[in-house]
């Protein structure tokens, strides 16, 4: 019988490899899933087999992730606890989509993943799977009595007992989490909310905003019924759009989040984020969207953006809800068409001027000269009635006192 271990060929999962052989006796098929992690694929390959693997499948899933995940967050404005754009959370019902569909492929009867029983991350591809694949069996070696490895040396021991001598450092390093969107820092002094992060030693996308440029940089997007269609002049597709931003938002100090959040599991957890693109792109949305969504519209899609955040947060993407929400979302985006420009300059988001040809803005409107429009005198009758209940009760509360 066959088992799919989510693999990332760190040392965790690559433990999994001979543990999942010895305890369970499945033949192990690797799977790593890119959703755009940069370059830390490079010999994977060669640890997974080595490391006992029947097989490994790398597959690449950064432009459905950006589509099918990204967007729809993005036009949701899903953003949780106010600070995090969810990054690690978006990613793993595509992960899970994909290690079902090899289990199927390769007539699998379990999936394995090295998510902690501490976090968040086990819940999402679990529900994920279950909603996907009810019949699928799970297995997580760290919530295992079975697994019995609490330490990097631990690990490392065990893979040399079974004759697996790979280089991995025994030195602690952050819990990180990286893909196209964002990556993730947790641990080390963090794990203490009293210490200020070292930044120096943590940032992988970008610097901090001291070290950006002196000099700011202009830079524009359009967008097509609430999708990012270019940057700079330039058409790209979503992923090269997020990358360029990526590059753009390092330099100049963009989306570096400090937060203790609320896990599902109970807990607050510390973790310093970093989404230098997502940032850029989730403010030019908004920015497009004040112009041209009405205001009961917008107020009912902030509350909508709320309940999608905590839909991806607590990993329940493969439901009617989330389905749900997305469909009023995108009913919202016909008329989000249109260009943003921003000034970006240490860590900040200039506003820099925004176009679009369904602005509802209208100067002559806002101005202060009289038009045809609006007649000042309308506003009287309109005060009176809009105000009528609260000086109904201002009458009433003067007679009660008197009395
Ligand atoms: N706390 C974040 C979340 O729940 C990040 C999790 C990072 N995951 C990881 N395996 N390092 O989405
Ligand atoms: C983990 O525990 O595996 C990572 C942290 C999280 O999932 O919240």
């Amino acid at each position: 019988e066959k088992v799919v271990l989510a693999y990332s060929g760190g040392l965790d999962t690559t433990a999994i490899i001979p543990w999942l052989k010895e305890n369970y006796d499945y033949d192990v098929v690797c799977c790593c899933v890119d959703c755009g992690q940069g370059n830390e694929l490079d010999g994977l390959d060669e640890r997974a087999k080595y490391s006992g693997a029947a097989k490994l499948y790398i597959e690449d899933i950064t432009d459905e992730f950006c589509d099918d995940y990204i967007v729809p967050c993005v036009q949701a404005g899903a953003v949780y606890e106010n600070k995090y754009l969810l990054g690690t959370s978006m990613a793993r019902p595509g992960i899970a989509k994909k290690l079902v569909e090899i289990a199927r492929k390769e007539g699998a009867v379990a999936i394995c993943h090295g998510a902690t029983g501490k976090g968040n991350d086990q819940i999402r591809f679990e529900l994920a799977i279950k909603a996907l694949a009810p019949d699928i069996k799970i297995i997580a070696p760290w919530r295992d009595d079975k697994w019995t490895m609490d330490s990097r040396e631990a690990e490392i021991e065990y893979c040399k007992a079974h004759g697996i001598h790979l280089p991995f450092g025994t030195d602690q390093s952050y819990s990180r989490d990286r893909n196209l969107w964002h990556i993730s820092h947790e641990g080390l002094e963090l794990e203490n909310p009293a210490n200020e992060p070292n930044y120096d030693h943590l940032l992988v996308l970008g610097v901090t905003p001291e070290k950006a440029p002196d000099e700011g940089e202009y830079v524009t997007m359009t967008f097509e019924k609430g999708v990012p269609t270019s940057v700079n002049g330039k058409q790209m597709k979503v992923s090269d759009i997020i990358r360029e931003l990526n590059r753009l938002g390092g330099k100049h100090g963009i989306g570096i989040v400090d937060i203790v959040e609320n896990r599902v599991v109970g807990m607050k957890s510390r973790g310093v984020y970093e989404t230098p693109g997502g940032t850029i792109l989730m403010e030019a949305h908004k920015q497009l969207e004040e112009l041209v969504l009405d205001r009961d519209t917008m107020n009912a899609k902030k509350d909508m953006g709320n309940k999608m955040a905590q839909i991806v947060y607590e990993g329940k993407w493969f439901t009617p809800l989330r389905e749900a929400v997305q469909a009023f979302v995108e009913s919202t985006q016909e008329y989000v068409t249109g260009e943003v420009k921003f000034k970006l300059y240490k860590g900040n988001i200039i506003k820099a001027g925004t176009t679009s040809p369904y602005s509802l803005y209208s100067e002559s409107l806002a101005s202060f000269t009289t038009g045809d429009l609006y007649d000042h005198h309308d506003a009287e009758g309109f005060i009176t009635l809009f105000g009528l209940p609260l000086k109904v009760r201002a009458m009433k509360m003067q007679e009660v006192k008197n009395n």
